[in-house]
């Protein structure tokens, strides 16, 4: 690309985009051809969803299986790339569900807007004002979006701090206030900063300051899931491994992440294996469930494990996983987005806080998965019997040719493309 400033860029169709691409790139029809092949995200529906559309972005969509939480059973829809994810969270739920099932629990699910407040005269006197004024300021923040107090939630409290309260920094001193809302069935971004930006004027007003941001925080940890399960140790045994020896290994993997941040972040990013799929799947904003569960897991000062995994008096593994989860069922994405829209029909959750309980249970079983792999054969075994899948069809294999190709790289230890591409030549000889 000579420059990516494209003026006016937005203003044109996605056709005429795409011959501007096609230019500039010296594309051919067939590379343009795949950025329209999506018929399940129509074009026109993504034009409208972001800004500068050429084309959609399709992942795989998979199927989660065996999933028995609370005593109901579910399908959970996962849009992922990386191969193994789906397989193993699948397995993990199958020894669960022989063990009783994920038991799950939500709070309340009350987010949080922030007021950013500075260059006030006296802080701890506009502090007791705006304390003073808290009715006044819930009923202003619901007047200015009656449909979600309609829908039986709204703005319930509201807090204030001050930060930075140290003599040098001239820079530093402010006042946050943080208002409380039941966003309903809602992840609510559009309610929390409608409600925010409302009462700016009247924030600045009482507390004779400047507001900067008006903005939700993500840290959403008034709106919280937790799974379990209880696993007995026969249920874990894997191929010479015993189901003890895998029970402690999955463990001292837990005190490993837990005590080291090098590790923790893996470990983490594995749980995010299974909940990121679930989150994109039901069109919600993943990039806003990742930032919330990381600072989650900071919570007590340093960077640490998200799960946590024990053994019990009779000798089972006990985990836990227990994150922030700003998600919703309506609204956002998962109203024009026709597969998020599937995948909540497949996955039959009623409310947001039964789709953060979905969502956790499936962490869990992501984080277990990685950990019994790792703890007994390591991951690359399975992750190269789809890998070789993967290269076979990058060779150019159709068809039946490519598990039979996939198998040969696996046996013979030689998962490349040049390698498959000689398997090919042989096989279509
Ligand atoms: C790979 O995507 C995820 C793992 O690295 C997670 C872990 O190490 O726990 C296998």
């Amino acid at each position: 690309m000579k420059s990516s400033r494209i003026p006016g860029f937005y203003k044109k169709t996605v056709e005429e985009r795409k011959e501007l691409l096609r230019e500039a790139l010296e594309l051919s029809e067939e590379d343009l051809g795949v950025l329209s092949s999506n018929e399940a995200l129509p074009i026109e529906t993504a034009d409208k969803m972001i800004e500068n559309v050429v084309g959609t972005f399709p992942l795989p969509l998979g199927l989660g299986l065996n999933f028995l939480i609370n005593g109901k059973d579910y399908v959970i829809p996962m849009a992922i790339e990386e191969p193994s994810v789906v397989a193993s969270a699948s397995h993990i739920a199958k020894i669960v569900r022989d063990a009783g099932g994920f038991k799950t629990e939500a709070s309340e699910r009350i987010m949080i807007g922030q007021i950013q407040v500075v260059g006030c005269s006296n802080y701890e006197q506009a502090k007791q004002i705006l304390l003073e004024q808290k009715e006044a300021l819930i009923d202003a923040a619901n007047a200015a979006y009656p449909s979600i107090v309609a829908r039986g939630g709204g703005a319930r409290d509201l807090d204030v701090r001050i930060l930075n309260d140290s003599p040098e920094s001239s820079y530093g001193k402010m006042l946050v206030l943080h208002l409380y809302i039941d966003t309903c069935d809602a992840m609510g971004a559009n309610i929390i900063n409608t409600m925010v930006e409302s009462l700016a004027p009247t924030v600045e007003e009482l507390t004779d300051g400047k507001v900067y941001l008006r903005i939700l925080s993500n840290f959403a940890d008034r709106c919280v899931a937790k799974a379990t399960c209880v696993i007995p140790p026969e249920l874990l045994v894997t191929g010479d491994f015993s189901g003890e020896e895998v029970r402690d290994g999955v463990v001292y993997a837990f005190e490993f992440a837990d005590s080291d941040p090098y590790r923790a972040v893996t470990h983490n990013k594995g749980i995010m294996n299974g909940i990121d799929p679930v989150v994109i799947a039901t069109g919600n904003d993943w990039r806003a469930v990742e930032a919330g569960a990381h600072a989650y897991a900071s919570r007590f000062g340093s960077y640490r494990s998200m799960t946590k995994w024990s053994v019990d008096k009779e000798g089972n593994l006990v985990g836990e996983l227990e994150l922030p989860m700003s998600i919703g069922t309506v609204g956002g994405a998962i109203r024009v987005h026709p597969i998020s829209q599937l995948a909540h029909k497949i996955l039959q959750v009623d409310s947001a806080s039964e789709l953060a309980q979905v969502i956790v249970a499936v962490g869990l079983a992501q984080n277990l998965g990685a950990l019994k792999a790792l703890v007994t054969d390591g991951i690359q075994k399975g992750h190269m019997a789809l890998h070789s899948r993967s290269v076979a069809i990058a060779a150019g294999a159709t068809g039946e040719m490519i598990d039979i190709i996939a198998e040969q790289l696996v046996k013979e230890k030689e998962i490349r493309v040049g390698k498959a591409k000689e398997l090919v030549e042989q096989y279509t000889k």
